[in-house]
């Protein structure tokens, strides 16, 4: 007998077949005449019910069957005689494949706390929110596959281990093999670099951008979606310090097109989550609901988790510069109980989230592409504008998350480039590589950066970053 999964039987209602599952009991509901054994195999969010017979099913298995045990079950599919579900299972044979002892199982039949299952992560995934989670993230990993591909984008894999730090934020992981407590050293007394594996000082990769640049200009559209890594020390509910990026560059591309694609690029992403997911996000939608339930009246959010998808997916997003952003901020009037701790007036002055989120909940009510940004406040490689104070930046602002996507048109220009990287001391010597391609055949060329799990946090309506990754890496998190 193969094993077949509850989503087919679910999809196809095979009333009267004999099918085998397996998965893990959720609860157990029992009286001298009959059990009730609520399944899930994780393939659907939805719980099988397997009704079993004291006559045909010893009373030891019976026993067995308890919260958290594997089972295989073998059965007859019959009508359902109670509400809500087409079918169930009426056992023959039960074979427990792995016990749980219920005083131990930390997953009891009722509502844990999120910061509880933190605790738990490598259980936590069997959990009906987990489980809708991770349904969801691989629906968003698979459609931005899907996009890329469809629009003839090529798949890059850049390399995790770099000797560059690509945004000169100097948050790098060091990568080493050398014993640190006795390292080689040079005569200044410098750790000696060459003595180590690479024969150079390495770092895991804060951003395959550059190495993506380098495709793009051979390959016109490619595309990476990888593992980055930044030891930024944000204790937040938006920062990993692994998360997942997707880059996309391009060349013969302007910033315009730029934004362009990014906005038709989410809408998409979102869209397929919405045609794909539609049990998982119906659950995701009233665990939001009842969450908002807990805030006060004026802290809730105006649209359910679905509606806010949907509105997202059809409206034009709000595209401004920086400059003009700023001018809003400081004609604005925050509410009087909130004032912004710190009020924009100056010009130059980077974004806070709480400007970005007045923004984008409170003034434009939409997400928001913000572009243009002054020089000195973004990455070497964005592209001057005319005014030689500003750069083809864009940020992109979602509710709820603040910025979900960075990126600009590049400066393909070698002079202008060399100057910039000058001006903020980024070694050229060290990125001759990346200035070959100025000097070989350089064009204009542009792409962005999603945080893959801004995305997820955004479309499945969770409120901490940690909650939407496997095994979250944060300062002080890496057990498992
Ligand atoms: O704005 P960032 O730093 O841009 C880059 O890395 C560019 N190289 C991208 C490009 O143009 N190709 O990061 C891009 C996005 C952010 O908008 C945010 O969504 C996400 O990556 N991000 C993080 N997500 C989770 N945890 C962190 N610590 C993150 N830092 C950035
Ligand atoms: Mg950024």
């Amino acid at each position: 007998n193969k094993r077949v999964k509850i989503k087919t039987i679910l999809d196809e209602s095979p009333i009267g077949s004999e099918v085998t599952l397996m998965g893990w009991v959720r609860t157990k509901r029992s009286n001298k005449n009959v059990s009730f054994i609520a399944l899930n195999d994780g393939s659907i969010i939805t719980n099988y019910q397997v009704v079993a017979d004291p006559n045909v099913i010893s009373e030891d298995i019976l026993k067995n069957c308890a919260t958290g045990a594997c089972l295989k079950v073998t059965g007859k599919v019959v009508e359902s005689m109670g509400a809500g579900q087409a079918s169930e299972l009426n056992a023959t044979s039960i074979e427990i494949l792995g016990k749980a002892d219920p005083e131990k199982y930390p997953l009891q039949p009722k509502k844990h706390s999120l910061e509880f299952l933190r605790e738990i992560a490598h259980l936590r995934i069997r959990t009906n929110t987990f489980g809708a989670v991770f349904r969801v993230r691989h629906a968003l990993a698979f459609a931005v596959h899907k996009y890329f591909n469809d629009k003839g984008f090529f798949y890059i894999h850049t390399p995790i281990i770099t000797a560059s730090d690509a945004e000169g934020a100097g948050e790098t992981f060091k990568v080493t093999t050398l014993d640190l407590k006795n390292p080689p050293l040079k005569e200044d007394g410098a750790i000696d670099y060459t003595e180590d594996f690479f024969e150079r000082e390495t770092n895991l990769t804060v951003s395959g951008q550059l190495e993506g640049e380098l495709a793009a200009l051979a390959l016109s559209e490619i595309y990476t979606f990888g593992p980055t890594f930044r030891a930024e020390n944000s204790n937040t509910a938006r920062h990993l310090a692994e998360f997942w990026m997707i880059e996309p560059e391009m060349a013969f591309y302007d910033a315009e097109d730029n934004q362009d694609l990014a906005e038709d690029f989410l809408k998409y992403v979102i869209q397929y989550a919405l045609d794909h997911c539609a049990e998982d996000l119906k659950f995701l939608d009233q665990r939001v609901a009842e969450e908002e339930k807990g805030k006060p009246q004026d802290q809730r959010s105006e649209l359910g988790l679905l509606d806010k998808l949907k509105f997202v997916v059809e409206n034009d997003f709000e595209r401004l510069t920086y400059t003009e952003a700023i001018d809003i901020l400081r004609n604005s009037k925050p509410n009087k109980k909130k004032k912004f701790a710190y009020l924009i007036d100056e010009w130059g002055a980077d974004l806070q989230s709480e400007h970005e989120r007045y923004l984008v909940e409170k003034h434009f009510k939409k997400p928001v592409i913000l572009t243009d940004y002054p020089k000195e406040i973004k990455s070497f490689y964005m592209r001057q504008n005319e005014d030689g104070k500003t750069v083809a930046a864009m940020d992109i602002l979602f509710p709820g998350i603040g910025e979900i996507v960075g990126g600009s048109q590049r400066e393909e220009r070698l002079d202008v480039l060399t100057q910039r990287m000058q001006e903020m001391n980024i070694p050229q010597d060290e990125m001759w590589w990346y200035l070959d391609t100025r000097r070989f055949g350089t064009t204009p060329h542009a792409g962005f950066g999603l945080g893959f799990e801004r995305m997820v946090l955004f479309v499945t309506g969770m409120s901490n970053i940690r909650d939407v990754i496997a095994f979250p890496r944060t300062p002080g998190n890496a057990e498992f």
